[in-house]
């Protein structure tokens, strides 16, 4: 299939060629890499900003992507990785909806010869040579980020007991655990803080609006903080508090995770009082990584890219269009 594939690209690489007589030979060798890429979803504005990232890049990198969406789905995911060996990719890189559940497909690719990039989210696994590298934000020093935003604002309250709920992202998916795990390891010494409840929005602001539904009808004006695994469900929430006549940055506190524009505008507007940021902007990183592999050089374990954190004690008047 792969050669099929390759002379079909012939007369356009001939083409190419006679255009540029003296093109590089570098960009011949980048356009025989073929990197199939399994995208878990679109549940989110920062997905749907990931896998324009990895599709620009590979584009301005003059790499070949075959690329499958998940729609939400593991088994979708694992079957898309079984065509990407059979098709006998250069490389395989995906972004795991949960870490529970890949030796068997991963064992498949080692057996075919194709490296494996984590994107994004990470795998719970016996053997950790059943992958590459693996590329995307450090999610635990993103609780810990969030965490240490709301000690300094707890320093302003005066409150003796701080109430939190927690709507956390999709079971078993890697920014879920660390970004609970981060921020309460922080936060769980400090005896003012109570977390109510913790339950998963699946990442989705339809969901969001549902939790914060079923936690304001639960608890009430007990509630001082949200704590938000991202803007989406952070987008939904906020809808829910303003329809139960609640001023958002105000009567809860919001903190949030991702760094979207429409996040960074209620930040701006005082009905958010903390992002976490968390890049989706990782296709540069994955494409070079990728023509490092193909040239035969080794590359990092763990690649995390530069991430931060804007809350309403900063001045936001210069932040940049984010992008996503
Ligand atoms: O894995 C990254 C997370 O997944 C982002 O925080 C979230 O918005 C996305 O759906």
């Amino acid at each position: 299939m792969k050669k099929l594939f390759a002379l079909c690209l012939l007369p356009l690489c001939l083409l190419l060629c006679a255009c540029e007589a003296d093109a590089p030979q570098q960009e011949e060798a980048q356009a025989e890499l073929l990197i199939g890429f399994s995208q878990l979803g679109s549940e989110s504005s920062w997905r749907i900003g990931n896998t324009l990232s990895i599709q620009k890049a590979a584009q301005e990198h003059g790499i070949n992507l075959m690329y499958d969406n998940a729609l939400q789905k593991q088994e979708n995911q694992i079957a898309q990785l079984r065509s990407f060996i059979a098709y006998q990719v250069d490389l395989i890189v995906f972004s795991p909806i949960v870490e529970d559940g890949w030796d068997n497909v991963l064992t498949e690719a080692r057996h075919a010869g194709i490296p494996v990039i984590l994107m994004d989210r990470f795998i719970n696994t016996a053997d950790d040579s059943l992958y590459t590298a693996y590329i995307g934000a450090d999610f635990y020093m993103e609780g810990v980020r969030a965490a240490d935003y709301l000690l300094e604002k707890a320093g302003q309250m005066s409150k003796e007991t701080i109430n939190i709920v927690e709507i956390s992202g999709t079971e078993d998916a890697t920014p879920t655990l660390h970004r609970y795990q981060g921020f309460h390891d922080k936060v769980d010494r400090d005896p003012r803080f109570h977390t109510l409840e913790t339950i998963s929005g699946d990442f989705l602001r339809s969901k969001g609006k549902e939790c914060m539904e079923y936690l304001l009808d639960t608890y009430g004006d007990e509630i001082d903080v949200l704590y938000s695994h991202n803007d989406g469900m952070t987008l939904g929430a906020i809808d829910v508090i303003q329809s139960y006549g609640l001023v958002p940055g105000k009567d809860i506190i919001i903190i949030t995770v991702d760094g979207e524009q429409a996040a960074i505008d209620l930040l701006k507007e005082g009905k958010i009082n903390c992002v976490v940021e968390c890049t989706p902007l990782l296709g540069d990183l994955v494409m070079n990584m990728a023509e490092k592999l193909k040239a035969g050089e080794s590359i990092p374990r763990t690649t995390h890219p530069q991430e931060g954190v804007f809350t309403e004690f900063d001045d936001l008047s210069t932040l940049p269009p984010r992008g996503y």
